[in-house]
């Protein structure tokens, strides 16, 4: 396992950087979308202090990737590579893009793209992993074209709406990856 610092990562469409202090306004304004708080299984309300805590924190941290997805220099979502397991080289994933107009354009799928690239090849992960909802096929079709394969289901993990949602775990290990690049 290598520790390569927090580099800019670049897209086609989108930039990734290091989330900072400064972002916990935008940050703010994001968790307040109801239809991506569903989608990502966030019960929570956030008080604006504790965002501005947490961005100070991840900024700081040198054990998880806490990046901003920006076009054309706008946050428009966050992708997270946290979790980490030194020993086992593996870590888990998290993506979510806040603006609704900027779902199903691809962005998100690119997001995911450049983060797993970056866990795999720079970091030396052998494993990433994640969690997604049953009710949101869109995610689970973007993780898919992205090369994470479905590999179990934990029943009833969340209750939401007076209903219980199954939640898939699907990863990529490093082997797959290199071979879907070649
Ligand atoms: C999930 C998310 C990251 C996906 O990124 P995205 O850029 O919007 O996804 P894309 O546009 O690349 O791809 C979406 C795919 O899902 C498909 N899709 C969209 N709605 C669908 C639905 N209801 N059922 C099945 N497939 C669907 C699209 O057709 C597309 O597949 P295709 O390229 O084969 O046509 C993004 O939509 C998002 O952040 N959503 C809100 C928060 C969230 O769900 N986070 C993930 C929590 S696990």
């Amino acid at each position: 396992m290598r520790n390569p610092g927090k580099p800019t990562l670049h897209g086609e469409r989108i930039t990734l950087r290091p989330v900072t202090a400064d972002d916990a306004d935008v940050m703010v304004a994001g968790l307040e979308d109801e239809e991506s708080n569903r989608l990502t299984g966030t019960h929570e309300i956030f008080t604006a202090r504790r965002v501005e805590k947490h961005c100070a924190m991840v900024a700081a941290a040198d054990d998880r990737w806490d990046y901003a997805i920006e076009v054309d220099g706008r946050m428009i979502g966050e992708v997270v590579l946290n979790e980490i397991d030194w020993d086992n080289r593996s870590a888990n994933i998290r993506v979510v893009i806040w603006e609704p107009a900027s779902r199903n354009t691809g962005l998100g799928t690119e997001a995911m793209r450049l983060m797993t690239k970056f866990g795999i090849e720079e970091v030396d992960h052998h494993r990433i992993e994640l969690g997604v909802y049953a009710f949101n096929p869109r995610a689970i079709r973007s993780y898919e074209k992205v090369g994470y394969t479905l590999e179990g289901t934990r029943r009833d993990a969340l209750y939401w709406d007076g209903e219980w949602i199954d939640s898939h775990t699907m990863a990529v290990l490093a082997p797959e990856w290199e071979a879907s690049a070649a």
